[in-house]
């Protein structure tokens, strides 16, 4: 009772502090009565897209991922949230991500990614408890299939057996506090479980009213057309940034024909793509890229040809190397939406900028050539890794 009294001050503050900021900001800016109207939206939580303030960072736009009974209507970027507590280094404390992910969501992001595996369980709780009284309003996205025994992963095998697809359902509808997940997808394939049976198990957890949409990860063409046979896709999230573009083989051209929504993981390569990086950073032990091939310190110092190219591209037109990575993205198709990760409000405002940043296609033809002149060092993954993303 006290901490829900200490949550609501903090809420009631925070709102109070922000209702201030905008109100005296709208002071300074003409029209100001819209944008005074405008921050007691927001402070009510009552915003949509169009009542966002003109000045402020903010996704204004939306996208529709699937399409028929499978379409799902998000915000065009999304918010990949694993790097709050896991794989990213340096994690700000709980209620630091829990104000970060409102701060997202009054600046109109919609979409939030999560998964059991991130933590394990400790991300989705974390989501749990920053989405609560939110949950009308904007949506998490979840994953199921891989393999845990008491409560550790078993990084050889996965799991999409119906009865751990149940398990992982259920765990998640209670550490999330919602009652239906509003996407899930299969985090990896598993060589033991027809991907059928995996699609009839999420279609009757459909039927049954746990889960709206379904999603795979890392899949190619020929498991999308079986599965979609069975259950429609509403999306696949699979790598895809300018220095791992796979999926334009086939998986987006089949995306594009059959009405699925792609979303891109990691789009602005782990972060490599911000050209904060080099190769003397230092990543944590609980930090995958430790671990990568691309970040090893040889490889971070021949990729960053890479880093150079958007830097001299974007700089001449006002953009950052991770808004010119990220708006690229978002120009390769209106059935994209990406879902970069950050920990800081200052990138989380960087990012969402890049929404509303328009490339002919010349300079998108110009920014590719450049690109694509320079050769990637290093693998996206370790072996075992890339052994359980399908080709
Ligand atoms: N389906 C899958 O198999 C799969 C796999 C991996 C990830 N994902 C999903 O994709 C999401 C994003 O992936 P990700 O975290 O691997 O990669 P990412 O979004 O490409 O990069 C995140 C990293 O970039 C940094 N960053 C963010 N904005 C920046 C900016 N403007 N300038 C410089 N650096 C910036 C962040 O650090 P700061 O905190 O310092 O900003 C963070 O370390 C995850 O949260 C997860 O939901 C899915």
């Amino acid at each position: 009772m006290k901490k829900e009294n200490n949550n609501r001050m903090e809420m009631s503050r925070r709102g109070f502090l922000k209702a201030a900021a905008l109100t005296s900001a709208a002071i300074c800016v003409s029209p100001a009565w819209e944008k005074v109207q405008a921050a007691e939206k927001v402070m009510n939580g009552q915003t949509s897209a169009q009542d966002i303030p003109a000045g402020l960072a903010a996704v204004r736009t939306q996208r529709t991922l699937g399409s028929g009974s499978a379409a799902f209507t998000v915000s065009a970027m999304g918010f990949g949230c694993m790097g709050l507590n896991y794989h990213r280094s340096e994690h700000p404390d709980e209620q630091a991500c829990i104000r970060l992910v409102h701060e997202a969501i009054d600046r109109g992001v919609t979409l939030f990614d999560t998964a059991e595996s991130y933590g394990p369980f400790t991300n989705e709780r974390l989501m749990g408890k920053a989405l609560k009284g939110y949950i009308d309003k904007v949506n998490v996205t979840t994953k199921f299939g891989h393999k845990f025994v008491n409560g550790v992963q078993v990084r050889t095998e996965e799991d999409s057996s119906p009865a751990n697809i149940r398990r992982v359902c259920e765990n998640s509808l209670r550490s999330l506090g919602v009652e239906s997940i509003a996407l899930f997808y299969q985090h990896r394939s598993d060589p033991n479980t027809p991907i059928e049976t995996v699609a009839e198990t999420v279609a009757q957890l459909i039927k049954e009213g746990k889960v709206q949409h379904f999603g795979l990860c890392e899949v190619n063409a020929d498991t999308i057309h079986r599965a979609h046979a069975i259950c429609p896709i509403t999306a696949i999230q699979s790598e895809y940034h300018l220095m791992h573009r796979t999926v334009e083989d086939s998986v987006l051209p089949l995306c594009r024909e059959l009405g699925i929504g792609f979303v891109p993981y990691s789009p602005i390569n782990r972060g490599f793509l911000g050209g904060l990086i080099n190769e003397y950073t230092q990543f944590s032990p609980n930090d995958n890229r430790q671990t990568l091939p691309r970040f090893q310190p040889e490889a971070i110092r021949k990729n960053l040809r890479i880093v150079e190219v958007l830097n001299a591209f974007g700089r001449t037109r006002g953009y950052t190397p991770a808004q010119i990575a990220l708006a690229w993205l978002m120009h390769k198709g209106d059935f994209i939406v990406p879902i970069p990760g950050t920990t800081k409000l200052s990138h989380l405002e960087e990012n969402l900028r890049a929404a509303d940043i328009v490339f002919t296609d010349n300079e998108m033809k110009e920014l590719e050539a450049a690109v694509s002149a320079i050769p990637v060092m290093g693998s996206r993954y370790d072996a075992l890794q890339e052994s359980k993303v399908q080709r």
